[in-house]
């Protein structure tokens, strides 16, 4: 009702009316603030995030922004690896200038030193039997090694989930490794909007740019999506002569998902290969935010981890200015939306209905949190792999006799590739 009454607030469009819609409502706080406190920042913070590549943790600390909060991450020489709040409980000083120990790791301005729980171990400028570090406690939070990315659990310690495990982290044939790391200045949920709009990859990827993957992608794709019990899926069902090419790719909330390698010709008839990155969209604040991904490796492509390690094209600023404008790829379309996009001035429309799926399994996890609830994606049984569906998979089915009647071909032959090991939600 509410909506209703705003949407017929809205000056209505008319020629040259710039002058009367100049003005920018602000973004919508439930959905894209993610400090301490926030709605969103609560939900977010009841999973387990990616923080650091273990292969960036040297002898130095390394120096995080994580959902609006200053941290550290380092391995102590232990072998032990501490997230801890980054200026020192003691004056401020911040912990990217300590030193790390055999155990811990030791501010640099007075000696303090923290174990990986917290715990002050020395204050060695206090007298001898000083009690004070019984007393003190850095910020902290509990971590875990996976696969090469070091995550941490910046929520209630007493809401803790396990932490999930992907069918998709073991792929026969294949090699799960550490990939790359990447940041746009901008919100986070604008770049995992992106995810479930496959639409884009025509257009974007194909039609605007020139072909930034195989030409088999310049085809407007049959669009479908569907909830799943990992989140959602969306479904891009190609028409290529005799063969029908579908592409599914999954989101899990709040801020995961993964898709294949664009190499698909479709040229010929294939079994359905398994993902090949799994990406992480972590805030760093409101306004940045921080791709991770692990990546699913053939030891036959032979690749070298630096290799492995490099973003995909255009997936950051690191090409010139003039090249982006003429040939512009995500970084370029999703940081440019605005530093956080106003969805009240969006048209959302058919191809936008896995956005607006997404928005809500957000919206209705924020909202759990709120009312004191675990959110959707937090409650995995123990050693269990989640069943996710990506895969790129091309079969034989001849066109119906009618565009329509075809369209719904699509649909259907969409639906029957994902049909086995789903429970129906949607
Ligand atoms: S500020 Fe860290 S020990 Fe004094
Ligand atoms: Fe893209």
């Amino acid at each position: 009702m509410k909506r209703a009454r705003a949407r017929a607030e809205k000056p209505k469009a008319s020629p040259f009316d710039g002058y009367r819609r100049r003005e920018v409502p602000p973004p919508d706080p439930e959905l894209t603030q993610v400090g301490p406190g926030t709605p969103c920042g609560e939900y977010l913070r009841r999973f387990w995030q990616p923080v650091a590549f273990a292969r960036d943790l040297t002898s130095a600390p390394l120096r995080v922004r994580i959902l609006g909060e200053d941290l550290v991450v380092f391995r102590d020489r232990g072998g032990r690896v501490g997230v801890l709040h980054r200026h020192c409980a003691h004056r401020g000083t911040s912990l990217e200038f300590g030193i790390p120990l055999e155990r811990g790791i030791r501010c640099c301005y007075h000696g303090w030193v923290y174990d990986v729980d917290g715990r002050c171990l020395e204050t060695p400028g206090e007298p001898a039997g000083s009690r004070l570090k019984e007393r003190i406690w850095q910020g902290a939070y509990p971590t875990h090694e996976f696969a090469g990315l070091v995550f941490a659990y910046l929520g209630p310690l007493d809401r803790r989930p396990a932490f999930p495990i992907y069918d998709s982290y073991d792929v026969p044939g294949h090699q799960l490794m550490p990939a790359a790391k990447f940041a746009l200045p901008c919100n986070w949920l604008q770049v995992k909007d992106n995810s479930m709009d496959p639409v884009h990859t025509a257009f974007l990827h194909a039609l605007s740019s020139g072909y930034q993957f195989t030409e088999a992608f310049g085809a407007v794709p049959e669009l479908d999506w569907t909830l799943t019990d990992a989140g959602m899926v969306y479904l891009a069902t190609r028409r290529v002569g005799d063969l029908v090419w579908v592409r599914v790719c999954d989101f899990m909330p709040p801020n995961v998902h993964q898709f294949t390698r664009e190499i698909e010709e479709a040229s010929d008839p294939k079994a359905a290969s398994r993902p090949v990155i799994i990406r992480w969209a972590v805030p760093n604040d409101d306004t940045h935010t921080t791709n991770f991904e692990l990546a699913q490796v053939d030891p036959a492509w032979g690749l070298t981890p630096e290799q492995v390690g490099r973003p995909g094209f255009g997936q950051s600023d690191d090409r010139p200015y003039a090249e982006r404008q003429r040939f512009p790829a995500d970084f370029d379309a999703q940081s440019s939306q605005r530093t956080i996009a106003v969805h009240a001035l969006e048209h959302l429309a058919s191809t936008d209905r896995g956005v607006i799926m997404l928005r809500r399994i957000v919206r209705d996890g924020i909202r759990a949190v709120a009312r004191g609830r675990d959110p959707d994606g937090t409650r995995w049984p123990d050693g269990k792999a989640i069943h996710t569906f990506t895969q790129d998979v091309v079969l034989r089915v001849p066109p119906a006799p009618s565009v329509e009647a075809d369209r719904r071909l699509l649909r259907t032959t969409g639906r029957s590739v994902i049909a086995n090991g789903r429970s129906e939600r949607s």
